[in-house]
């Protein structure tokens, strides 16, 4: 190791947070396979049984740290201003004194693991290099999984290259002789902290998924964007997906959906029969960085190598592609366990196993879950290597990325916004994308079906002032010739009888077909308030007998009473970023607000 900046670093951190001893991990095969065999001793893991899941783990968590946690998520720029009104914010001098007295003696009884990871194909110029230290050994092996992890990165790094520190602990010391808890964590207290301006993350108390694996939410979202507004790029919550028609043509569209609506069986999507001329491929299934490229167009990678993907919902019908990726060499958390020792979790299959140990290692009956106990926890995840999903396109590590032809923005809305529309201009295009909504779900606020503002999905994600991230956005669609087109979709409009009236999942491709042919030229249209709309022709129903043109009308239909109250609750959240929302923003509010009354 010859990098004196980062060997002064982590003996700073083990002289503040006391470990037993320090692991620089290495990222190799051998390693992974000692973490795992470390964590099935401690009883984090248990192993699955190798005839049905071979190499595979199961982790249970505590009942306190189960998701991500957005209160406890913080945003310490500066200024104020900088974080802006959609981030928690504390004074990072304030901040720091916290830090120091949370980390002081934290590691005491544990390992500290030294973990090296590249965001992205490593030397690609659109990769970023993070370094983290974690106490917890869940954290090194699913590292490995999510990240290109090890020596080859410290190589890269040489004697000086540049880093984002990534601090870690589960916060959960050991006294001499005390006996360690399957699932350490601080029950107390939990903080996810980020300082933008020194572009260095901080995290206590938690073990669980994007609290804990920094390079995730922590890097490649809320770091990287002040990065990528500083440096003219975009670090996006977008998957990336290829299609490739009939005649050999291949397009790559990023879209954006917030948590809960399917981002993972879009990006995996399999054609219907009738449309197996396309070919769907995966870059990736969370994440976009997305930079100018020398032709005029946007390059997209995804910085990530593995999914932490949620388990609940996931099936042959929703995602076969997932399906088979989960077959081996997965880390599975919080999903319930077979009398077999396979896993279940509730979507799998219709019926579930007569007898099951659920998330929390208690017996579970289908009778309970009749009354509504969950066998599986609906935030349960999967953590596995990218290279395992059967849609892996042979572009997705080519570190230049691959040339986005359109940006896609979906929520989950059971009325008021259509299947799909085109916006007329970029300007309008990311109107549209800042004032996306989604309803949540019970898994997201515990309230199901209120509309919550989630600006380009990037609400919980954006590193600094909402407003100056829309207004970077304008200033991107003049930095290339070519900027991708931009759509919003809506796959969950429902009936007056409350049913979904789109069939989903494989059936998106009809949309996703449109979307291609719009960019090339070819596919048709009419134009309405909100841009432009396919009517019943313009979309290809081979093979989809079910829908007929008066529910394609019940889809499409633009309620004007309904969109007066939808531009009304635009103005909450415009007016909550003050004079940090750009005019032309405000300016586009006016204009939809008179066609739609015309
Ligand atoms: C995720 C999320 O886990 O967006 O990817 O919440
Ligand atoms: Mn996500």
């Amino acid at each position: 190791m010859r990098h004196p900046g980062l060997r002064q670093w982590v003996s700073e951190i083990a002289q503040l947070t006391k470990p037993e001893r320090i692991v620089w991990c290495d990222g190799s095969e051998a390693e992974y396979e000692r973490l795992c065999e470390e964590l099935v001793a401690k009883g984090t893991f248990i192993r699955l049984n190798p005839a049905l899941r071979p190499n595979s783990f199961l982790a249970r968590s505590h009942p306190s740290d189960v998701a991500r946690m957005e209160e406890r998520t913080f945003i310490c720029s500066r200024s104020k201003d900088d974080a802006g009104p959609t981030n928690n914010w504390i004074d990072p001098r304030e901040m720091r004194g916290t830090l120091d007295r949370l980390f002081d003696n934290c590691m005491r009884g544990r390992s500290l693991y030294v973990v090296p990871f590249s965001m992205g194909p490593l030397g690609s110029h659109i990769a970023q290099i993070g370094v983290e230290i974690t106490d917890s050994p869940y954290v090194a092996a699913s590292m490995r999984v999510m990240t290109r992890m090890g020596r080859a990165v410290i190589d890269w790094l040489g004697d000086g290259g540049k880093f984002v520190p990534c601090i870690h602990s589960v916060g959960a010391p050991l006294e001499p002789g005390q006996q360690d808890v399957a699932w350490p964590c601080n029950e107390q207290e939990k903080w996810i902290v980020h300082f933008p301006e020194t572009r260095e993350i901080w995290s206590y108390g938690s073990g669980y998924g994007g609290n804990a694996l920094l390079g995730k939410k922590c890097l490649a979202l809320r770091i990287a964007s002040v990065m990528a507004r500083d440096e003219g790029w975009l670090a996006e919550h977008m998957l990336i997906l290829g299609l490739e028609s009939p005649a050999g043509e291949k397009s790559y569209i990023a879209a954006a959906f917030p948590s809960a609506c399917g981002k993972t069986n879009l990006a995996m999507l399999i054609p219907p029969q009738a449309l197996r001329g396309w070919k769907v491929t995966t870059i990736g299934e969370d994440i976009a960085w997305i930079k100018p490229g020398a032709d005029g167009r946007f390059y997209a990678i995804n910085p990530e190598y593995g999914l932490f993907g949620v388990a609940p919902g996931t099936s042959e019908q929703t995602n076969p592609n997932a399906m088979r990726m989960l077959r081996e060499n997965v880390i599975f958390t919080n999903v319930a366990m077979t009398p077999e020792g396979d896993v279940w979790w509730e979507g799998m299959t219709d019926e579930p196993p007569a007898r099951l140990i659920d998330w929390q290692g208690k017996p579970w009956t289908p009778q309970e879950g009749k009354k509504g106990r969950l066998a599986a926890h609906p935030n349960a995840r999967f953590t596995v290597a990218a290279t395992q999903c059967p849609s892996m396109d042979p572009q997705w590590e080519d570190p230049q990325g691959v040339p986005i032809a359109a940006f896609l923005f979906g929520g989950r809305r059971s009325s008021t916004v259509p299947l799909v529309v085109e916006a007329p201009t970029w300007e309008e295009g990311v109107y549209m994308a800042a004032t996306l909504g989604s309803e949540t779900t019970a898994a997201i606020t515990g309230k199901v079906g209120v509309v919550r503002r989630d600006p380009m999905a990037m609400l919980a994600f954006c590193g600094y002032n909402m407003g100056d991230y829309f207004g970077h956005w304008l200033k991107m669609g003049r930095a290339v010739k070519h900027p991708p087109r931009i759509f919003r979709v809506n796959w969950f409009r429902r009936d007056a009888q409350g049913k979904f009236i789109w069939p989903g999942f494989g059936e998106n491709m009809r949309v996703l077909q449109w979307v291609v042919e719009r960019c090339q030229g070819r596919a048709r249209g009419i134009e309405t308030p909100l841009g432009t709309m396919p009517r019943f022709e313009d979309l290809n129903w081979q093979g989809l007998e079910k829908m007929s043109p008066a529910q394609y009308a019940e889809l499409t239909r633009i309620d004007a009473a309904a969109w007066q109250d939808e531009l009304k609750s635009h103005d909450e959240l415009f007016e909550k970023l003050g004079s940090h929302l750009p005019a032309a923003l405000e300016a586009r509010r006016g204009r939809m607000h008179e066609k739609l009354a015309a």
